[in-house]
């Protein structure tokens, strides 16, 4: 144990998942007011993305025109970008004493690849058990959508052009199949999560999230 009173308590590792078009940004940026006021330092991060490798990653692996992408490529893809995110980022800033919120991580991947491109969920876990060298949330926030809501958000948020990257081009059963995933895995450890329907406002998603952060903090 470490009596060293210098050495500030790691901070809270915050996750939002949820299909395309959920509203997580939104929340990721509500929550991230909420702890400041707080008197909390935060470090607000997406995936795929954070670090300068895993933006370059993010650009292969969404934008259409690299040719071939098969979903094994697509999974250690997104595990890579993770395990520079995880290394670089997320856990030195938590070390620090800092909360991270992360908009998408390790769900994302046993959701979309494990679920959607039907790799198997075990598989995706274990590439990403070692991208992540374990770390796990401390909550994850899932934010509940249809694929048709989803899709019909996108399209109100670009103005109606559909600017689809290539995961989000997919068809509206595969995004109701992830959808079922996310709700699958947040059956599996519920204390882990908070499942909220995307469909109510953000003040009353907002309301119900900093609700369950004052137990956590
Ligand atoms: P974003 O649009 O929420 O930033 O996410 C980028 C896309 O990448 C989104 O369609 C979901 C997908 N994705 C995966 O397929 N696997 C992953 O591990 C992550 C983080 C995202």
């Amino acid at each position: 144990m470490n009596s060293d009173a210098s050495t500030p308590a790691r901070g809270l590792f915050i996750v939002f998942e949820g299909g395309d078009g959920a509203g997580k940004s939104t929340q990721v940026r509500l929550t991230r007011q909420l702890l400041e006021r707080n008197g909390g330092e935060v470090l607000s991060t997406r995936e795929p993305g954070g670090t300068e490798i895993s933006e370059k990653l993010r650009s292969l692996v969404l934008e259409h025109g690299h040719g071939t992408i098969d979903e094994r490529t697509e999974a250690l893809m997104y595990a890579a970008a993770r395990a520079a995110h995880v290394q670089q980022v997320i856990a030195p800033n938590l070390r620090a004493g800092r909360h991270v919120l992360c908009d998408r991580f390790v769900d994302s991947s046993l959701a979309y690849q494990g679920v959607g491109r039907n790799l198997g969920v075990e598989k995706v876990a274990a590439i990403n058990e070692f991208a992540t060298d374990g770390l796990r949330p401390d909550l994850t926030i899932l934010l509940d959508i249809s694929a048709a809501e989803g899709r019909l958000r996108r399209l109100t948020h670009t103005g109606g052009v559909d600017d689809s990257d290539r995961l989000e081009a997919e068809p509206d059963d595969f995004h109701e199949r992830i959808r079922h995933a996310f709700l699958e895995l947040a059956k599996a450890a519920p204390q882990r999560y908070l499942v909220l329907d995307a469909t109510a406002s953000a003040e009353q998603l907002q309301d119900l999230i900093r609700e369950r952060l004052e137990e956590l903090l």
